[in-house]
């Protein structure tokens, strides 16, 4: 278990979850949910290693893993906190 933080404020996720509710609560906009679109890019500021890998969707849409961007659509909770960015 572990927390999906943005902006100071922070949404519960259970082990193996998808960050999906949590990060609609906080503010991240969604639309396909399949990881083609990328309006639910976000910036991992901290606990990129609680996220499950980049999934195979997020590498063919070019996603910046490396400057820690990730779809959050893609993204489950291994377990721990994240916090996250995310610009409309
Ligand atoms: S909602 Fe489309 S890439 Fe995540």
């Amino acid at each position: 278990m572990g927390n999906i933080k943005i902006g100071g404020d922070e949404v519960f996720v259970d082990d193996g979850g998808s960050i999906i509710d949590a990060c609609e609560s906080l503010g991240v906009l969604f639309s396909c949910q399949e990881g083609t679109c990328g309006t639910c890019e976000v910036e991992v500021v901290n606990g990129a290693e609680n996220l499950t890998s980049p999934t195979s969707a997020e590498e063919m849409m070019g996603v910046d893993i490396e400057g820690n961007k990730r779809l959050a659509c893609q993204c489950k909770l291994k377990s721990g906190d994240v916090e996250l960015t995310y610009d409309l």
